[in-house]
């Protein structure tokens, strides 16, 4: 990432996900998070934080804001692009907010002015109600604590399947490290399966995933797992078809 990074022209903007990293779920560290701002820095590259996941990778939005506080107490001018759909479960009524972070006041009115010029030709009102919701759960405490619940739970649950899955391809013996299952964090995994795997996945066992070998870990839950964990061994050991499939297909 750095060595493509590197080969930016200045002014480039970067494209980076604030947390829980689709579609690989793989963070970049702390120290890594240093090391890609050193180089923005020094190439003069222009961030911009996709925030679509806050508080959905590690259940607390402040620690999953990490990555855009640091760079803007590093001095950087960037834009950070925050979506609700998720983490409000509001896919449809697209609520997002968008944050530009500068540091001179003079320019000001000019952002300000290309940004209504943009809005204006693109979609001219926004539509409004996603964003009510977001700004009364935030804004009334006994809301903004439940909200905080409930992403503390839906993120656990993500962790426990992940964990549960690992476990139980462990102890299925099936061949190959797991570990990046727990190691990554968010939605999504890049389980390492190839396509002619995933291919498998789909055919005889209708579990529906991307060719990259991508899943979302959502899908996954106590009823699930252990149908998902046989089908992942059959696949990658080349069991396919005759492992046993409850859902009764003629494979
Ligand atoms: C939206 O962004 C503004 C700054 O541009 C910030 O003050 C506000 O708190 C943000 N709203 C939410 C819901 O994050
Ligand atoms: C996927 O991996 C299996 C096992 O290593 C291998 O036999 C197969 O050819 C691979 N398929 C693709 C499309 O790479």
């Amino acid at each position: 990432m750095l060595a493509d990074l590197d080969e930016a022209p200045p002014g480039a903007v970067i494209i980076l996900h604030a947390c829980a990293h689709n579609p690989t779920g793989i963070d970049p560290t702390q120290e890594q998070w240093t090391e890609l701002a050193n180089l923005l820095e020094k190439k003069k590259l222009f961030p911009l934080f996709d925030s679509a996941y806050q508080g959905f990778a590690s259940g607390d939005p402040d620690r999953d804001a990490w990555a855009v506080r640091y760079f803007v107490q590093r001095g950087f001018e960037l834009f950070t692009c925050q979506s609700f759909a998720k983490n409000f479960g509001l896919y449809c009524e697209r609520a997002g907010n968008l944050t530009v972070v500068q540091k001179h006041g003079a320019t000001k009115a000019a952002v300000h002015s290309q940004m209504t010029l943009l809005i204006r030709g693109q979609y001219s009102n926004p539509p409004a109600y996603g964003a009510r919701i977001v700004s009364k759960v935030l804004n009334t405490p006994e809301l903004r604590k439940e909200w905080m619940q409930s992403i503390q739970t839906m993120s656990s649950r993500i962790r426990e399947m992940r964990k549960a899955l690992r476990d139980k391809l462990v102890a299925l013996g099936t061949p190959g490290n797991w570990d990046h299952i727990v190691n990554q964090i968010g939605m999504f995994s890049y389980t390492g399966l190839n396509e002619s795997q995933v291919r498998v996945l789909i055919n005889d066992f209708h579990i529906y995933l991307l060719r990259t070998g991508r899943i979302n870990m959502c899908g996954l839950n106590t009823g699930n797992i252990e149908y998902v964990a046989k089908a992942i061994h059959a696949a990658v050991t080349g069991a396919g078809a005759t492992a046993s499939c409850p859902c009764d297909n003629k494979l």
